[in-house]
């Protein structure tokens, strides 16, 4: 099977982004499952149901999320509902949500798990042993599984995907919104790539208007960061080969699409 997965949408140029390109993406890729990470795709922070849908409606078949969950409040009124979205399977118990979602593909069947990293972030539970407990339940239903790691650091990434060699198909970071350049499939079959970046404003810093960031890190004072709405845009993501009888991955490819990396049909 072949997945596409675009990474960390923000705001409304990221929304905006998605809906003139996932039609051309998928006539040139033909991937079976659609992935995206929408936890930015509010003004930058959270989520709301408005969006959600627009995504299924855009032809997205799962949304994952990160660090940004909870920040736009309309979350918590249809995260019970939303059963093609998921939340860092390792926040802590009681949490609403799931972090795990399974999609029918032709015979087979792939598990979308979202998780989260530590270092640098909020101190949630262990992702390690989080995994480890939830893919015992998984490899009973299928040995497709794709993993959206959402970290700040590289070396919490590439532990993370050492770790699931093997026992699941991909390991996809996301979260800096840059993408890295170091796609590979692992030596026992699991496909890798540290961050698969952002889609949004191409102009600014990591999304946000650029004065205020630079300001912020030259007076060390607090400033509201803004999303950036208008202007050029960027889309990030990778395509994924799996082998649906193996689970194992063949192939890795990143997408880029700007005005330095036109998109060509
Ligand atoms: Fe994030």
């Amino acid at each position: 099977m072949r997945i596409m997965f675009i990474g960390d949408v923000v705001g409304s140029l990221g929304r905006e982004t998605i809906t003139t390109y996932l039609p051309k993406l998928k006539k040139k890729y033909h991937p079976q499952v659609t992935i995206v990470n929408g936890e930015n795709a509010a003004g930058g922070r959270g989520i709301t149901e408005k969006i959600y849908k627009k995504f299924l409606q855009d032809g997205v078949d799962v949304v994952t999320l990160g660090n940004h969950t909870w920040d736009n409040r309309d979350i918590f009124n249809f995260i019970a509902d939303a059963k093609k979205m998921i939340r860092p399977v390792n926040f802590p118990k009681e949490t609403p949500g799931v972090g795990c979602v399974y999609v029918k593909v032709n015979a087979s069947e792939l598990a979308v798990i979202n998780l989260q990293a530590r270092t640098f972030m909020t101190a949630i539970d262990d992702p390690f042993t989080a995994i480890d407990q939830l893919l015992e339940q998984v490899h009973k239903k299928t040995t497709n599984v794709f993993v959206d790691f959402h970290g700040e650091t590289t070396s919490e990434k590439q532990a993370m995907g050492w770790y699931l060699d093997g026992r699941v198909s991909a390991v996809i970071g996301t979260h800096t919104h840059v993408q890295t350049n170091d796609a590979r499939i692992l030596p026992k079959g699991t496909a890798y790539l540290s961050d698969v970046g952002m889609t949004g404003p191409y102009d600014g810093v990591l999304g946000m208007k650029k004065e205020a960031v630079i300001e912020k890190f030259i007076t060390a004072l607090p400033r509201r960061f803004e999303v950036i709405e208008t202007g050029r845009s960027i889309l990030s993501g990778c395509v994924i080969d799996i082998d649906d009888l193996t689970g194992k991955a063949r192939h890795i490819e990143l997408i880029q699409i700007s005005e330095d990396r036109p998109f060509l049909e």
